[in-house]
């Protein structure tokens, strides 16, 4: 039974471009995974919104990705993560990954001093999902949290090393720092654009927890654990869907994937 679905695409979704930054991770890890990747381009942000809306996308942007038969879907948006993971795992019975798990239990195991930071868009920061499951896993911890909303636009508009970049990461992170927190949890997947800079502010002293990268792993352990492994020995392909096609998609969406993109189709999200 299960070698039948081995050959089935990944599904991976956000509300736009920032999954990208998963995308890339996880073609690192697994080259011979087909991916198809929805990003609700006609909606973004989702940070901003209620929750209730949040968890009406996240229901349509699963549904459009199942119906494309995937064998796993990737939750590749913090926003999400943080506010429809149950109601997600309700309605589907298929591996739902999110983001938001793998980085909260790196940062639980690995802090020293057990205060942690997170930053990310108003509606992960304020779900409170962060901080619920790190106590879980380690009940010493201490979360301190803002929310930054300034850093998505910034990304999209391709100026995530510009000294203006520099700078409101320097105002941003300065509470953060000043409470002594020992890892950052990098909580929304446009920030690791911003890795490098904020690993210059925040100096050597603290570790920067990149979403994408753990989710891939964990992405990764979960196709051998399931038996699941694209077995086809060429190169994965990868399609992608969206909602509107901005403007300036392509520039964007290349800055974040690292390569450019083709493959690009329009689909009504309303209709699912
Ligand atoms: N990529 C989204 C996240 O990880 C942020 C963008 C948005 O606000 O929709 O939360």
């Amino acid at each position: 039974m299960k070698k039948r679905i081995n050959n089935l695409p990944i599904g991976i979704f956000d509300s736009g471009v920032g999954g990208l930054t998963v995308v890339k991770e996880i073609l690192k890890k697994l080259p011979n995974e087909n991916i198809i990747y929805f990003g609700d381009t006609a909606r973004v942000p989702y940070g901003p919104k209620s929750s209730d809306t949040i968890r009406h996308f996240a229901l349509q942007d699963t549904a459009f990705l199942i119906s494309k038969k995937v064998k796993l879907i990737v939750v590749a948006c913090n926003s999400v993560s943080s506010n429809a993971m149950p109601v997600l795992k309700r309605h589907y019975k298929l591996p739902i990954i999110d983001v938001l798990k793998p980085n909260a239990e790196y940062a639980a195991y690995s802090t020293k001093n057990n205060v942690i930071g997170i930053i990310g868009t108003h509606a992960t920061i304020e779900s409170g999902a962060y901080e619920k499951y790190i106590n879980r896993i380690n009940p010493l911890s201490k979360v301190i949290k803002i929310p930054t909303p300034l850093l998505v636009p910034i990304a999209e508009e391709g100026w995530a090393n510009h000294q203006i970049a520099h700078d409101i990461l320097k105002i941003y992170l300065a509470p953060l720092i000043r409470k002594g927190i020992d890892t950052l949890i990098l909580g929304c997947t446009h920030y690791p654009l911003f890795e490098k800079s904020l690993k210059n502010i925040a100096g050597k002293n603290i570790k920067i927890i990149n979403s994408a990268r753990y989710t891939a792993k964990t992405v990764k352990d979960i196709l051998i654990n399931e038996n699941i492994l694209n077995n086809d020995k060429k190169k994965g392909d990868i399609r992608f869907y969206l909602s509107d096609i901005p403007r300036n998609f392509k520039y964007v969406a290349k800055q974040f994937l690292k390569m450019p993109v083709s493959n690009v189709k329009k689909i009504n999200i309303e209709k699912y």
